[in-house]
Formats: C-alpha cells, sequence, structure tokens
C-alpha cells in the first residue's frame, strides 16, 4: 500500500533492504560461505575436511581463537571444558519450574539468561578474563542444561555429569542414562553426533548469530546474548526446521506416502505449506552440509534399523524437487536440516530435542562471533534504520469525539 520509490526519495540516503538480503552488517574472519558454488570453510578449512577429521571440542577452539590448536591445547581446552559442566545446585532448581510438557528450546534459553544472575564474576565484556571464563563456562554448560531439559520433559531425574567424559559422550549420557540403567556408549554414534555438531557450528550472519550480534552490541554480557540467539533459532524458518521436516515426513506418510500431491501444494502456496529443510537464503546450489549429512543418514539408520520408511520418503522427495522447474528455478536444494532430523530420531531424541541439538552445535560460532564483534574497535551499537508509512501529524481526539 506504499510507493517504496517515494519513500527513499523522501528520506535522503536510507537503504530499504528488508531481511538484509544485501546488505553487511559487519565484516567478520570466522566464516566463509560462497553459495553458488556450495563451499563452506571455517577459519579457511573446509567443512567436509574438518567434518572428517577433527573433532566438535577442537573446531569450537578453531572458530573461537581463530587456529587450530596444538595437542597441547587442545588437551588444556578439553580439560577446562570438563570442569565448569556442572550447573549450579539452585539452578537446577529453576528446571522444576516449567510445566512438563515445556518445549525444550525455551527452557534452553531462560536457563542460559539465567547464568548471568549465577555467574557475575564473567559478565564484563571488556575483561578478558572474564570473557575467558563465559566462554568455557557456556560451552561446558550448555549440553548440561539441554540434558536436564529433556529429563524434564520426560520426568526423569537429573544425571549429573561425568568428566572422564568428553563433551559428546557426557550430553548422552546426561540425557539417556537414568539412576536404574547406565547409558552404552556407542563409538560410532558418538562419533556421528559430535559431526553434526561440527557441521552446524558456524554459519556466519545467519538470523540467530546476527541476533547474538545485535543484542551484544549494547554490549550486554556473553550469556545474555546467546540466550536470545538461542531464541532466534527456535523459529521454524530457522533452526526449528529440522523438527518441522520430521512432522512433515510423517504426515505425508500418514496421508499414504502421496510424494506428488504434497510436491503441487507447496508449488500452489498453500498458506503453510513449504518443503521444510529445502532453500537456503545464500545456498544457491546444495547445501554442502547436507550432502554429509545425507550420507550419515545412510550409516546410521543402517546401524540402528530407524524409521527406514521415512528416510525411503526424504529421498523421494529430495528426487521430486530436485528435477521439477519449480524448485530448479528458485535454485531450492536441501539445506542442512532436510536428513538431521532422521538421524536424532534413530539415536532416540524426540522431535522437540532437536532443535536444542542445533543450539548446541551452533553454540561456538555465537561466541566466536560474538568475541570477534566486541574486540572489533569498529563495533557500534546496532540500529537499522526505517522508511515510516503511518499517518502523518494529525491532532489528538478527546475519547468522546472518537
Ligand atoms: N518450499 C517451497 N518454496 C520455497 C521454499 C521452500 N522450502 N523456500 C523458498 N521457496 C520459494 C519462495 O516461495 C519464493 O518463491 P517466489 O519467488 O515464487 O515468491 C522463492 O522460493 C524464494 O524464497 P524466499 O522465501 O524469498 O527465500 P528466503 O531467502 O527469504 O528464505 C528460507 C530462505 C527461509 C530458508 C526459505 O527457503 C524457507 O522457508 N525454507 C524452509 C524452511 C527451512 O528449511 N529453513 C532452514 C533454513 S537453513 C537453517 O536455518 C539451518
Amino acid at each position: 500500500g506504499y510507493d517504496v520509490s517515494k519513500l527513499l526519495a523522501t528520506t535522503g540516503k536510507v537503504a530499504l533492504d528488508i531481511g538484509f538480503v544485501n546488505t553487511a552488517a559487519c565484516t567478520s574472519a570466522v566464516t566463509y560461505i560462497d553459495g553458488d558454488a556450495g563451499i563452506l570453510r571455517y577459519r579457511g578449512y573446509p567443512i567436509d575436511q574438518l567434518a572428517a577429521s577433527s573433532s566438535f571440542v577442537e573446531v569450537s577452539y578453531l572458530l573461537i581463537y581463530g587456529e587450530l590448536p596444538t595437542a597441547q591445547q587442545l588437551a588444556e581446552f578439553d580439560q577446562s571444558i570438563r570442569y565448569h559442566t556442572l550447573l549450579h545446585e539452585d539452578l537446577k532448581q529453576f528446571f522444576k519450574g516449567f510445566p512438563r510438557d515445556a518445549h525444550p528450546m525455551p527452557v534452553l534459553s531462560s536457563a542460559v539468561s539465567a547464568l548471568s544472575t549465577f555467574y557475575q564474576d564473567s559478565l564484563d565484556p571488556f575483561d578478558q578474563r572474564q570473557v575467558e571464563i563465559s566462554t568455557l563456562r557456556l560451552l561446558a554448560k550448555l549440553p548440561t542444561i539441554a540434558a536436564y531439559a529433556y529429563k524434564k520433559s520426560v520426568g526423569q531425574p537429573f544425571i549429573y555429569p561425568d568428566n572422564s567424559l568428553g563433551l559428546t559422550e557426557n550430553f548422552l549420557r546426561m540425557t539417556f542414562a537414568t539412576p536404574a540403567e547406565p547409558y552404552e556408549q556407542d563409538p560410532e554414534l558418538v562419533k556421528a553426533l559430535d559431526m553434526l555438531f561440527v557441521l552446524h557450528a558456524d554459519h556466519e550472519q545467519n538470523c540467530s548469530t546476527s541476533t547474538v550480534r545485535l543484542v551484544g552490541s549494547s554490549h550486554a554480557n556473553l550469556f545474555a546474548s546467546v540466550s536470545a540467539g538461542i531464541n532466534a533459532l527456535f523459529g521454524p524458518l530457522h533452526g526449528g526446521a529440522n523438527q518441522s521436516v520430521l512432522t512433515m515426513l510423517e504426515s505425508i506418510q500418514r496421508e499414504g506416502g502421496d510424494i506428488a500431491s504434497f510436491v503441487e501444494r507447496v508449488k500452489n502456496k498453500e498458506p503453510g505449506v513449504k518443503l521444510m529443510g529445502f532453500g537456503h537464503r545464500v545456498y544457491k546450489n546444495y547445501d554442502p552440509r547436507a550432502a554429509i549429512v545425507k550420507q550419515t543418514a545412510d550409516s546410521v539408520l543402517d546401524k540402528l534399523g530407524g524409521n527406514s520408511e521415512l528416510l525411503d520418503l526424504a529421498r523421494q522427495l529430495e528426487e521430486v524437487a530436485l528435477t521439477d522447474d519449480y524448485f530448479i528455478q528458485r535454485k531450492l536444494y536441501p539445506n542442512v536440516d532436510f536428513y538431521t532430523g532422521l538421524i536424532y530420531r534413530a539415536m532416540g531424541f524426540p522431535t522437540r530435542m532437536f532443535t536444542v541439538l542445533f543450539a548446541l552445535g551452533r553454540l561456538p560460532g555465537w561466541i566466536a562471533q560474538w568475541r570477534e564483534m566486541i574486540a572489533d574497535p569498529q563495533t557500534k551499537i546496532g540500529r537499522p534504520r526505517q522508511l515510516y508509512t503511518g499517518a502523518t501529524e494529525r491532532p489528538y481526539v478527546a475519547i468522546d469525539a472518537r
């Protein structure tokens, strides 16, 4: 209902870029993406090489400190994370206040926000020692918080961290062990989940990372900024997509597995019907992470005998979409989330935990980007402009005259 070019003409030097399609809000040396070529690199290292050879803790170090660690640096970093895994006992009480059917994402963001109240000695963004401690605390405590959110939802007692275990093993144990039954670690599955965390660890200025930066640009502390990022990730167009993909596949299956008619509904743009797990703002080619996830889905589902019908459905859906003009013209390819849900489900995670797993993976990226922003002397508080489209000046009307 308004003429953008007229508005621009009257506002002067303001660029209108809804959704920041072309506007860079910062410079960054953390992650490189070439969306047309399907390339993703962390600090210059190709994602496929990191997925094949590195670990999540090593990649966290790489993202945050800019270089691959030496063996000694990695051992020290790993040890420091293990040291901080426990939650304050009073923070544990916090989980009891939520309804049992609460979605674990807002539980996660609330608990992370609450870290600001429990760890007041590490909130100053300009004190390097405090930034280091809050970095370690977050990396160490988020898996514990995530596992507690899960335990709360299934009504089981919390399992304390066991610091003889690495980050991913510890998280799996805290999630799936009970006081009655230990959790048997399967090294292949630990490796697969660790690798999925690596694939999610950073993705430059996506919605949640931009949120972390925007909130942090007001000099809000790291816990507050990351809590905001978790809420941004919760949305179904972002991290919530991995949950939506599985819901979509299950509903297609329930309705008899008719892929062609589902794709027709997508193409007709029926309200609320999208091919979830497809499309990306930056990738106009196959998401390099999706290719790796697809292979992992094959091997994990082979091993665990997960729902192979859903995997078949996903494969057929991909095949149909990749040969259909609607998707070809719009350069819509599977993104990282298209196959992850199937793996998480086979590992035993309920659908509601999928986005929590994304948050665990994305954490080092949020921290690295927040630290880069705080250390950058060019940083200013984020404050977008607008083009005003409301009423021009009008006199106040008394209530009895309306
Ligand atoms: N299914 C059907 N059509 C789609 C889809 C999709 N998944 N994605 C985009 N389109 C269509 C749009 O309707 C639009 O069509 P039009 O030109 O006829 O109007 C065109 O493709 C361009 O799409 P935009 O919405 O303008 O692209 P944008 O960059 O704004 O959105 C997004 C990117 C949000 C990822 C979108 O592709 C989407 O909603 N995908 C499904 C949700 C999803 O999988 N999100 C995960 C993203 S990755 C991540 O966070 C890990």
